[in-house]
């Protein structure tokens, strides 16, 4: 429900749009582990920050650590600025969002409707 296209797709869909991505050299991934166990995953996608920690691990502080250390890597890879979709109903995401840095830079419409805080974060 965080996502922000949550139509149903195929598997063989979705590894095709993973397999797209390699070709994309504006696209970066990294999985987050925890006691050798992967339990989450951060991508860039032309500037875009996407995330997702499992439900049994959030709240402990991983996302914290992990974006901190996506940030430094984003640096190395020469990327300055970033930004991010939160919904607007997604609040515990967005206190999360906003401790790690990132500021609101506005509101993204759908069907009219106020949908999802766009956030900016500078590196
Ligand atoms: C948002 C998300 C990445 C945060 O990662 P996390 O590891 O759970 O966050 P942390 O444990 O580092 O928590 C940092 C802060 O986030 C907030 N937070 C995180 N989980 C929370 C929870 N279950 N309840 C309340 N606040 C919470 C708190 O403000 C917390 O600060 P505190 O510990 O000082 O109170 C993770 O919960 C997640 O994957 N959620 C689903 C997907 C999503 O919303 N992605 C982000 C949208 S792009």
């Amino acid at each position: 429900m965080a996502c922000n296209d949550t139509s149903k797709i195929s598997y063989l869909t979705h590894v095709k749009y993973m397999e797209s991505l390699e070709k994309n050299s504006k696209a970066f991934h990294w999985i987050i582990t925890y006691n050798e166990k992967d339990v989450g995953y951060i991508k860039i996608i032309d500037l875009e920050l996407g995330s997702s920690i499992k439900d049994s691990f959030q709240g402990m502080g991983i996302g914290t650590k992990a974006y901190s250390l996506v940030f430094k890597e984003a640096k190395k890879l020469g990327l300055i600025k970033l930004t991010a979709l939160v919904k607007t109903d997604r609040l515990t995401s967005l206190k999360f969002e906003e401790k790690t840095g990132w500021k609101k830079i506005g509101i993204e419409y759908k069907n009219k409707k106020p949908y999802a805080y766009k956030l900016e974060h500078t590196l």
